[in-house]
């Protein structure tokens, strides 16, 4: 193992030397290779794929064959960061023996190192049995995307004394449970500041603000790549998707204006070769010649 290679111990520790935790999600090999390349932390192949992959509504549509496809293709990519496998909905709520076991396709056939579980106090059990059967788990709570038609779209969660009491419950009991670290999502920022505050695992933010310990993005939602659905925390760090239709556009204008392949983008041939070949083109019954290497069959 590379001395460079990110784990759970090194992620844990980094909240007590204070230094801040980059998390990305990544869904495919190029991608994952790209991400891995900057140094990130962690990645999250997470269920959004369903979204910015997999052109569905919401996360609730993917499946885990899909989920593990993808983290097969995202490990191959990737040397140095930790990789996070995001179990999907129904994968993991109605039924203890099938929610472990396919945690651990995860692990076994996907290549990731841990998993993450959106829920609260209600997926503690089921934490602690998945540890012992040595799959370490992230939480996730706050706007946890798999119970939009709970929450009634993607809202800001935690505004109430209620709904913040829930979440400051459910993250004790959480980290209590064992997981590494939590993914606040979409709560306000004084709440992710006091829920950091109080736990001694790594917060990790998106739409919480600045004082998680670490901060984690749809890769595609910010290079700009998938722009449907603008958050009030997303921040476009590129503008990928007009790279990429400039360069398509640039492709087709070249193509119907026969710019492009010019001889320079051209395999050659010897000149003498040619002449063979010409000839033969020029001589043979070409007909009969296919019929008859089809006949050869
Ligand atoms: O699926 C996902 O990408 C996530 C992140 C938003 C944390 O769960």
């Amino acid at each position: 193992m590379s001395l460079r290679k990110m784990t759970i111990k090194k992620l844990m520790e980094k909240k007590k030397l204070k230094e801040k935790i980059v998390a990305l999600t990544a869904y495919d090999y190029s991608m994952a290779k790209l991400v891995d390349e900057c140094g990130i932390d962690f990645i999250l192949v997470g269920d959004s794929l369903s979204m910015v992959m997999l052109g569905n509504e919401n996360t609730l549509a993917v499946t885990v064959d899909e989920m593990i496809h993808h983290t097969k293709a995202v490990s191959r990519g990737v040397s140095n960061a930790l990789i996070v496998g995001d179990m999907p909905f129904l994968s993991y709520k109605v039924d203890m023996k099938d929610a472990i076991y396919n945690a651990g396709r995860f692990i076994q056939e996907g290549g990731a190192e841990a998993v993450k579980v959106e829920g609260g106090s209600e997926v503690c059990p089921l934490i602690k049995k998945l540890i012992r059967a040595d799959i370490q788990v992230m939480g996730h709570v706050g706007l946890t995307p798999q119970a939009i038609y709970e929450f009634g779209g993607f809202m800001v969660q935690g505004k109430t004394i209620n709904a913040a009491k829930q979440i400051i419950t459910d993250v004790l009991n959480l980290q209590k449970a064992g997981v590494f670290s939590i993914v606040l999502e979409s709560i306000p920022w004084q709440l992710a500041r006091i829920i950091t505050d109080l736990l001694d695992i790594p917060t990790i933010g998106i739409g919480a603000g600045p004082y998680c310990d670490g901060q984690i993005l749809v890769l595609h939602d910010m290079l700009g790549i998938f722009t449907e659905f603008k958050p009030k925390f997303l921040k476009y760090f590129g503008n990928i998707g007009a790279a990429i239709k400039e360069a398509i556009n640039g492709y087709k204008q070249e193509v119907k204006g026969e710019k492009y392949p010019t001889q320079e983008y051209s395999y050659d041939i010897q000149e003498d070769e040619f002449k063979k070949i010409q000839e033969w083109v020029d001589s043979a019954d070409l007909e009969k010649e296919a019929d008859q290497a089809m006949k050869e069959l």
